[in-house]
């Protein structure tokens, strides 16, 4: 399928760089092949047919750029992903993190919050979640806007059942929301320990010390160095024996802080902080 327009590593340089000086956003060390292909559809969607366009619109309108922004960005992200991975979290990570008084986990890149709600219910069911705060972050404040709503897609709450009971679910799923018109909402009290807020991992820096961190197919979008970049930042923002998740395609293996980690599930990109 042809997606119209694609910009050379030249002119990929210059929206790059027009995006960090005007807004701020550093996309220097995201994989070019991936950003190249997600421009080019972002200038298919809007019918820009030349670079000159789309300078323009970036230039001189700021709601083209928050719209640009949302749609550059992968948002795809669901309930209970990879149920596997949460029934290892089921069995090898809530009974460790049980020992703390107060448990912290941060959910970084955490889309539009189906994966830190189906954290907070698993949560629930271990009888953690009163004593667990939750910090959801992302990069884009529409993600941020609608995950603070709950809302999430009642089309896909049958898709969600079955991978809440493939990840070990006991209940009925539907006692976690109430259907509202075409949407579903996460009831609030599976809500109310979530702290939601803006973070680059890019750019930003340690905020907290946290018991589990959570950055599932994120990084599968950064080069090397940025990766590199991020899981430093990651073990430096976990207490000792602390507990590190990211994506089924993502790993560790090519960071400088593998040393430091030991694997807990291969299979499900579970790790844990040595010390
Ligand atoms: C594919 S979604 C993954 C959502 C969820 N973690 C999951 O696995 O279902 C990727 C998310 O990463 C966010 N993101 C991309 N770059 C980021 C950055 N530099 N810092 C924080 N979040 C970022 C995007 O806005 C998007 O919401």
């Amino acid at each position: 399928m042809d997606i119209g327009y694609r910009l050379t590593d030249v002119e990929l340089d210059e929206i790059i760089q027009l995006i960090l000086q005007k807004y701020g956003y550093d996309f220097r060390n995201y994989a070019r092949t991936s950003l190249t292909r997600r421009i080019a559809r972002c200038m298919n969607i809007a019918n820009l047919k030349t670079l000159y366009e789309l300078k323009y619109n970036l230039i001189n309108e700021p709601s083209f750029f928050t719209w640009f922004l949302e749609t550059l960005t992968v948002n795809v992200t669901e309930m209970f992903r990879d149920p596997l991975f949460y029934k290892d979290l089921r069995e090898k990570v809530l009974p460790a993190l049980a020992s703390y008084p107060i448990i912290k986990i941060w959910h970084a890149g955490c889309a539009t919050g189906e994966e830190v709600f189906s954290m907070s219910i698993l949560l629930h069911e271990a009888g953690l979640l009163n004593r667990t705060k939750l910090y959801a972050t992302d990069l884009n404040p529409a993600n941020l806007e609608r995950a603070r709503k709950g809302i999430i897609s009642m089309e896909q709450t049958k898709e969600y059942t079955i991978n809440y009971i493939q990840s070990g679910g006991k209940n009925d799923f539907s006692v976690y929301y109430t259907a509202h018109y075409q949407s579903a909402i996460i009831r609030k009290e599976f809500r109310s320990n979530i702290l939601f807020a803006q973070h680059n991992l890019a750019v930003d820096q340690v905020f907290n010390e946290f018991q589990l961190i959570c950055c599932r197919n994120v990084m599968i979008y950064f080069n090397r160095e940025l990766q590199n970049h991020v899981f430093k930042l990651f073990y430096n923002s976990l207490s000792p024996k602390g507990y590190l998740a990211v994506g089924i395609k993502e790993s560790l293996l090519f960071t400088d802080v593998k040393e430091q980690f030991e694997s807990v599930s291969a299979a499900t990109r579970i790790y844990r902080r040595k010390n």
